[in-house]
């Protein structure tokens, strides 16, 4: 098995920045709900998804929903996307129908450690990446960024030179069934993210550390 470096979420954030108009970015949580604020005039909704990064969908086109992943209120007055998973991670653009130049953009950040790994203080941390097309590229979110700050870009951990957070360097082994960071402590915990060989999210896990350091 071989890895290679790709660079997709950084990649992912600066053409999402170098764009016009104004951003902003909005946290939730697992399940909640998605109200974006529809302006006065007509808009166009895109979506492109953060989980991979070459699909953009229309949502609203012509004052209509597209799709089923949104639904607007009564008036018209909001458009909804209920129950928010990892896969509606991305960014959001409003664009004026009668003018191109007038969007809004909102990046939707979803917190998710809907999978967690409780492992003890000292133990070994398995994150499967059976059937995951290689190269591999492994993302690390520390805990505390995770809980509340997710719009940070994640760490890229595993590339085809090795391991480049020197936190883990000597404690990352990987096979064919998985990726084993050994001797945990309360330091690793965060989220880890595989993304595959396209930069398609595979799999996203938490590691809780149980027992000595950890708080
Ligand atoms: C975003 O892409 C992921 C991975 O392909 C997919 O699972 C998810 O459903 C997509 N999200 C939407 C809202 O289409
Ligand atoms: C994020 O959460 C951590 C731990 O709960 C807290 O200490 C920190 O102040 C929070 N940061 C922000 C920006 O809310």
């Amino acid at each position: 098995m071989s890895f290679s470096l790709l660079f997709i979420e950084n990649v992912y954030l600066v053409s999402s920045l170098s764009d016009p108009g104004e951003e902003e970015s909005i946290t939730l949580f697992h399940g909640e709900d998605f109200v974006i604020l529809l302006p006065p005039h007509e808009v166009e909704v895109t979506f492109r998804n953060r989980s991979d990064p070459r699909k953009t969908s229309d949502l609203m086109r012509g004052g209509k929903v597209i799709g089923n992943r949104a639904k607007t209120t009564l008036h018209l007055n909001h458009l909804i996307i209920k129950a928010v998973g990892e896969g509606d991670e991305g960014l959001y653009i409003l664009k004026n129908s009668k003018d191109p130049n007038d969007l809004k953009k909102i990046s939707l950040i979803v917190r998710d450690c809907t999978i967690e790994q409780i492992t003890k203080y000292g133990g070994n941390f398995h994150i499967p990446v059976v059937g995951v097309n290689t190269p591999i590229t492994l993302e690390y979110r520390p805990i505390a960024v995770e809980a509340n700050q997710t719009s940070r870009p994640a760490t890229v951990v595993l590339t085809a030179t090795g391991i480049s957070m020197k936190q883990l360097q000597g404690r990352i082994s990987v096979s064919e069934r998985s990726i084993t960071v050994s001797a945990v402590t309360g330091a690793d915990e965060g989220s880890y993210t595989i993304r595959d060989s396209e930069g398609v999210i595979q799999m996203k896990v938490c590691l809780k550390v149980k027992g000595e350091d950890s708080g």
